[in-house]
């Protein structure tokens, strides 16, 4: 049975990710879109074939539909409260791009809301589809390091595209997208979480911009975070810009290494090397098959994504990237923030009376800031 689906904001990630995946699916089928710039609202129309009846400015229009099982929601996470709450009310599954939310208290809104409406609520956590990842978690499972200690992410390259131009290309860099570079690039932070396959309990972090400091940004794009979870611990080193990227895994019985063409960061380029290391330094390779070239790798990640979400909904299970995981990643990636302005460790879950909690990073401008704090010299998050 075709799982017919409605989408909600036609931007960028729309034209690398869901409309090539989408289309890829036989029994999916995107029969209506609703997006506030009409610019973008004809391109989405072009992609797609959709008649005119079907594109329209107001996404309630895509709600009111009892053709429609489920909504893809592709907006900027400032805007999803409202739509996300609307669409559990009109009875769709919702599948929500990343971060979930800009606050932990309307992640955990909405989180509730899928629950009691008995919906399937998938996060666009794409990642945990790349080849590379999955052949990581196939060693690791394998326990060809033995068990995991120390997992380090090195996520330093990661490039600052701008947002579609006919709508507002910079609002990544703006208060409204709850953080910069370490909220945008959350996948390092869920693949965290999911090589240890269990929640971080504690998080500390350095928070800064000397990239953009020139211009006096209000986010970063520097983020050297550190994660405790119950077995282990995690360093997530995250920028824009020109950096290093892969995966340094240490085991208690071997170590293993990721790297990409160019040095390059997970999502701009293809594997070049995985490899571990037993006790006595014997190294084994591991060979990646059939890899394609990195965009179609971005691609296969959304349909085996989608795939994964048409599933959930036909067999009434969770998906493979459940909201409650978008949830944490937000609450880890807050925590991370909190712990730069105070320079304390911070625990895991966030402390719902938080301000931090209540409203994401425009809380921060009411903890009992560390003077030394580096965030705060950088001027980022409103922090005096
Ligand atoms: N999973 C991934 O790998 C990945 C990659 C890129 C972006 N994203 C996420 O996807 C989301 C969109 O990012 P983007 O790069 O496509 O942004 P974009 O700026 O290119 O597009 C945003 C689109 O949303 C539309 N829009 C804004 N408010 C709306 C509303 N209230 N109702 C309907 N449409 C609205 C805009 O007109 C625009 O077309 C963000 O949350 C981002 O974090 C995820």
């Amino acid at each position: 049975m075709t799982l017919r689906v409605g989408l909600i904001g036609a931007g960028k990630v729309v034209s690398y990710g869901h409309w090539p995946a989408i289309t890829a699916l036989d029994d999916v089928e995107l029969v209506a879109l609703a997006d506030v710039t009409e610019a973008r609202r004809k391109i989405g129309q072009e992609w797609f074939q959709l008649p005119d009846h079907s594109v329209y400015s107001d996404y309630s229009e895509i709600l009111k539909r009892d053709d429609i099982e489920a909504v893809c929601v592709a907006v900027p996470q400032a805007f999803r409260r409202e739509i996300v709450l609307d669409a559990f009310s009109a009875g769709k599954h919702v599948l929500c791009e990343k971060p979930i939310a800009v606050t932990p208290a309307i992640a955990a809104e909405l989180v509730q809301a899928a629950r009691d409406a008995g919906l399937v609520f998938g996060i666009v956590h794409n990642y945990l589809f790349f080849p590379e990842y999955i052949k990581i978690k196939e060693l690791l499972q394998a326990g060809v390091i033995g068990d995991l200690r120390v997992a380090t992410l090195h996520f330093l390259g990661v490039i600052d595209y701008p947002g579609a131009a006919e709508y507002r290309d910079m609002w990544r860099h703006g208060m409204e997208a709850g953080g910069g570079v370490l909220t945008d690039m959350i996948h390092a932070v869920y693949l965290a979480e999911w090589l240890y396959d269990a929640p971080a309990d504690q998080v500390m972090a350095f928070v800064d911009a000397p990239r953009y400091r020139a211009r006096r940004p209000v986010v970063e794009d520097l983020a050297l975070v550190q994660a405790a979870f119950p077995t282990g611990y995690a360093a997530i080193h995250m920028g824009w810009g020109e950096g290093v990227g892969g995966v340094d895994l240490s085991g208690s019985a071997g170590h293993l290494r990721m790297r990409y063409e160019r040095y390059h960061t997970s999502g701009f380029n293809r594997p070049a090397e995985l490899y571990t290391v037993d006790s006595a330094w014997n190294r084994q390779d591991h060979a990646l098959d059939n890899l394609p070239e990195h965009m179609q790798n971005i691609a296969r990640s959304f349909t085996r994504l989608w795939a994964d979400f048409r599933d959930a909904i036909r067999e009434k299970r969770q998906p493979v990237a459940p909201a409650e995981m978008g949830q944490r990643a937000l609450e880890l990636t807050l925590g991370a923030y909190l712990s730069a302005v105070t320079g304390c460790v911070v625990e895991l879950p966030l402390n719902p009376a938080s301000p931090v909690y209540q409203k994401g990073i425009d809380g921060l401008a009411d903890v009992d800031v560390w003077p030394k704090s580096r965030t705060r010299e950088a001027g980022l998050f409103g922090v005096l």
